[in-house]
């Protein structure tokens, strides 16, 4: 088979290299990709926003069987749909379903509606009623801009006062544009034993009649160590989730996860693809703070490398509706993945400083935001590369990874030291 993958981040990255390893599959192709992606598949340099363009390739590459779309806003906006309209096999879930996590109140609805367990929230249109609510609830608070904002749509405010002013900025200001329209004013989530609260992230594979967790993960949305500074798209990860247990899952199985493929079907909107649980441990059990529609980045670097089954009988499995009948299976041990990042991330940064990497032994690199330019490897987003390793456990897969780290330099490179150490039990 040959197979495209859309999206240019560490996540598809992670994904090709997963799908390299699939006896089926042949040629890879990456729509628009980076360095790393271009050194096993062929870069295409189509715009995915822009799905006239992007039916249009398809026509021209018959060649291609099954298109797997990675990132947010394409599913969003509909792309899957396009694609098997034209007969193409696709991995994603179509738009009425991807709205689990293109409208955050839609999926608030759906959490009232059907019961699974959420934070209490109110949903405004007007200014003035959401912060008259603001008011009366108090702080700690949280506000969330209803659409897409690059994951960065969510205020956690600690004052009344920096509810009052994350409002404006929201409502009035529009810092998240159009996706500030609507804002959900959220209760805040304190978890069992850690503040900020626990929290896990649980990937699941759904072919809308079989919903199977992955192994778990947990992500460090802050830019610096201890969880300060701004939120980020992520600046590290590792597998497995040290709280996770296996009655846990049979609790979030059977409360949320089964829930939700459920009231999704109910509600005509059944989703096929991968879907993320963004979860907090609270005294009252398990809730969900956030859905996506898709893989979760940096976790999926952690999650597909420790994946025994061959991914692509997976994504099959998923699109045929016979995701039931495969078994999926996982290594044991553990993985991290320390994300570098361009100076400055998550506000502006300088992109084309030269990348060197040393000798890193078995530990991989994951690229994020990079290129070529004059054949050297140059940095060329906010989150640049991911170094990721496998260990017997946590521990030691930090250790590992850290130790390349060490190895890699450019002008401006920085990364948290922390990655891994949260929530350790006992
Ligand atoms: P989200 O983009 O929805 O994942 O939110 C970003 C981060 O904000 C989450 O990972 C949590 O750390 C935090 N957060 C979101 N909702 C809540 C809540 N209701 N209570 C406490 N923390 C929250
Ligand atoms: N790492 C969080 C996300 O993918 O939304």
């Amino acid at each position: 088979m040959n197979v495209l993958v859309i999206g240019n981040g560490g996540r598809e990255h992670t994904i090709l290299l997963a799908l390299k390893k699939s006896r089926r599959v042949e040629k890879l192709y990456c729509m628009k990709g980076n360095a790393g992606t271009a050194e096993i598949a062929e870069n295409v340099g189509v715009d995915y926003m822009n799905i006239e363009a992007v039916k249009k390739f398809a026509e021209e590459h018959p060649e291609i069987d099954y298109y797997v779309v990675a990132p947010d806003d394409p599913l969003a906006l509909g792309l899957v749909d396009e694609l098997e309209a034209m007969g193409k096999r696709c991995f994603g879930p179509r738009k009425n379903a991807a709205i689990i996590e293109s409208s955050k109140a839609f999926s608030k609805d759906l959490m009232k509606k059907y019961n699974i367990p959420t934070a209490e929230a109110q949903t405004f249109d007007s200014y003035d009623k959401a912060l008259q609510y603001v008011r009366e609830k108090g702080a700690p608070i949280v506000l969330k801009a209803d659409g897409l904002a690059l994951g960065k749509g969510v205020l956690v405010c600690e004052t009344l006062k920096q509810a009052e002013e994350g409002l404006k900025e929201i409502m009035l200001d529009k810092s998240f544009g159009a996706a500030g329209n609507v804002v959900l004013v959220e209760e805040y989530l304190k978890g069992l034993k850690y503040n900020p609260g626990e929290e896990v992230s649980v990937l699941a594979f759904t072919d809308g009649k079989t919903i199977v967790p992955m192994i778990t993960s947990c992500d460090h949305k802050r830019a610096s160590d201890g969880d300060r500074g701004l939120n980020t798209g992520g600046m590290g990860t590792f597998s497995p989730c040290p709280f996770w247990t296996k009655e846990l899952e049979q609790e979030v199985l059977k409360t949320i996860m089964i829930p939700t493929m459920n009231a999704m079907n109910a509600e005509g909107r059944t989703f096929k693809g991968c879907l993320y649980f963004g979860l907090m441990r609270t005294d009252k059990g398990m809730k969900v703070v956030e859905y996506n529609s898709r893989f979760g980045d940096p976790e999926t670097q952690v999650v597909l490398p420790m994946l025994k089954t061959d991914l692509m009988d997976i994504f099959e499995a998923v699109t045929d509706e016979r995701l039931a009948d495969i078994k999926i299976e996982w290594e044991d041990g553990a993985c991290v993945c320390v994300v570098l990042a361009s100076g400055g991330y998550p506000l502006s940064y300088v992109k084309g400083k030269e990348i060197n990497i040393g000798d890193i032994g078995d530990v991989t690199v994951i690229h994020a935001g990079t290129a070529r330019k004059d054949g050297k490897l140059v940095t060329n987003g906010g989150r640049v590369l991911g170094v990721v390793a496998k260990g017997k456990n946590v521990e030691e897969a930090r250790r590992k990874a850290y130790s390349a780290v060490h190895k890699i330099e450019w002008d401006g490179m920085f990364y948290r030291t922390d990655i891994g150490v949260k929530y350790r039990e006992g």
